[in-house]
């Protein structure tokens, strides 16, 4: 340990330098050179062979390291729906990454998984669904609501389909797949879902999509016409996924009246909230979930829109019976019935060995508090509103969409495929990191607000840039 101090201190004062020169862009938002070209720039045959990654030697390769990363914390960084980490996150990262407590079973970590009980009760109640009781199994009369944290929102998302499986199938686990589930989702759902039917055994053929207007959102009277076409398949619908918000325009489903179907015809509800459940932290804009209390499952990214360092998603249920009836595995050396003071998270996910994810969310919470995050939800959401009215101003701009939230796709003059190769363009000369989707046969390009600074003068400057390429400049 002799080396720690040093080196951590290398590094804290690298990472500031990168900070300070992203987010005053004095270097490209992202350079993507050659893969084996980069191998070698990085020089890491010799570290290999001989050791000796410390100190100056430590120093200098961060540095070709920190300048071959894509910067999310420089403002014109606006491509995926990735946060830009505070550092408290990226402090209990490191937290977790030298305690190494894998706290799926409790005593392999009491106060990481303390925390992940505590983070999933919070968010249970954002959901305004009944907490865990404090003591775990005794207190709560009637059922409340359970969850753990995963390793991103494909995961998140994967698990709540199993929990719905283990409902509609309860003896899957012994006698396999049942031949005729199906799962009711927009063609816009975020492709884990498609990949979760692909998991689960279900097959992709399983997938009926659901009807939806021109925003991509699902029409609620349109709902009854797609069940009757399942049931006339000979199915049975395991569950119905809808989005909270969706991924390629960002909008919101209206989940009211999506449940109040689901409730109707006894089917599982599960929101994909994996970018969008951060809005219920806003009280301007919880509205765009109402409803979501009546639905079964969500699942929610901490490391979108909650500013939380990699990787911190949550999968929620209001009823804790589903998910820990999901998984019935054996496992003597883990899993035994013990007397323990804590929990065993492990029964709740696909997932053995598990990181500290709680910590991670926490420590931003804990530094920025619930408002702080709030306003940034309100503020990232407001920007992207701002770019709309503008983009929507100027006779050369247009959006298909009005922004829910802080996704906003735009069109440049009639382009359609000259929008892919601008983004190639604005990549290649590292001006502009943005996103593309194509929406009802159209390509668009894609802004994801999600830098705390970025704004109106990176809207503008990227509106005179696409304006500069069309005249060839
Ligand atoms: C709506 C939605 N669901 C799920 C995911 C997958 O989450 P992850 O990347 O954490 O696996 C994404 C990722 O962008 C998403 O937008």
């Amino acid at each position: 340990m002799v080396d720690f101090k040093q080196d951590a201190g290398i590094l804290v004062r690298l990472l500031e330098q990168y900070h300070e020169e992203s987010r005053e862009k004095q270097q490209p938002v992202l350079q993507l050179p050659r893969l084996a070209e980069l191998i070698a720039h990085l020089d890491l045959d010799p570290f290999v062979a001989n050791g000796g990654l410390t100190g100056a030697a430590l120093e200098a390769f961060l540095h070709r390291y920190l300048g071959a990363t894509t910067r999310l914390h420089h403002p014109a960084y606006f491509a995926h729906q990735v946060a830009v980490p505070h550092y408290a996150g990226s402090l209990a990262a490191m937290v977790d990454g030298f305690t190494n407590n894998p706290m799926a079973i409790y005593e392999m970590g009491p106060a990481a998984a303390a925390i992940e009980y505590f983070i999933v009760n919070w968010m249970l109640e954002k959901a305004g669904w009944v907490p865990m009781p404090p003591v775990p199994g005794e207190g709560i009369p009637g059922s409340h609501g359970g969850g753990v944290l995963t390793h991103g929102g494909s995961l998140a998302n994967l698990t709540a389909l199993i929990a719905a499986r283990t409902r509609i199938a309860p003896d899957v686990w012994e006698t396999g797949v049942p031949d005729d589930l199906a799962i009711l989702a927009p063609a816009q759902a975020h492709y884990s879902i498609a990949r979760a039917a692909g998991i689960l055994g279900l097959g992709q053929r399983a997938l009926y999509p659901l009807e939806v207007d021109a925003a991509g959102v699902v029409r609620p009277d349109r709902l009854p016409a797609v069940l009757q076409r399942l049931c006339a398949d000979g199915r049975r619908p395991m569950a119905l996924v809808a989005n909270g918000c969706s991924t390629a325009v960002g909008r919101y489903d209206p989940l009211r009246e999506i449940a109040a179907f689901c409730r109707e015809h006894g089917i599982w509800l599960h929101v994909d909230g994996a970018h969008g459940a951060s809005a219920l932290l806003s009280r301007r804009r919880r509205a765009l979930l109402a409803g979501i209390e009546l639905a079964d499952s969500l699942i929610w990214d901490a490391h979108k829109m909650l500013r939380t360092a990699p990787l911190c998603a949550a999968v929620l249920v209001r009823d804790h019976r589903d998910l820990e009836g999901a998984f019935h595995q054996e496992a003597s050396y883990l899993f035994h019935a013990k007397r323990q003071p804590g929990v065993d998270l492990i029964h709740r996910t696909v997932e053995c060995t598990k990181a500290a994810l709680g910590l991670r969310l926490f420590m931003v919470l804990g530094a920025l508090g619930e408002r702080g995050l709030a306003d940034y939800v309100d503020r990232q959401s407001d920007r992207a509103l701002e770019a709309y009215r503008y983009f929507e101003s100027q006779p050369d701009f247009s959006c298909p969409v009005a922004p829910q939230s802080n996704i906003l796709c735009f069109a440049y003059r009639d382009w359609n495929e000259e929008h892919l190769r601008m983004r190639d363009q604005m990549i290649a000369d590292g001006t502009f990191y943005l996103s593309t989707t194509q929406l009802n046969g159209r390509w668009y390009l894609r802004l994801v607000f999600m830098h705390p600074m970025s704004g109106m003068n990176e809207v503008e400057a990227l509106a005179n840039r696409l304006r500069e390429a069309e005249r060839g400049q």
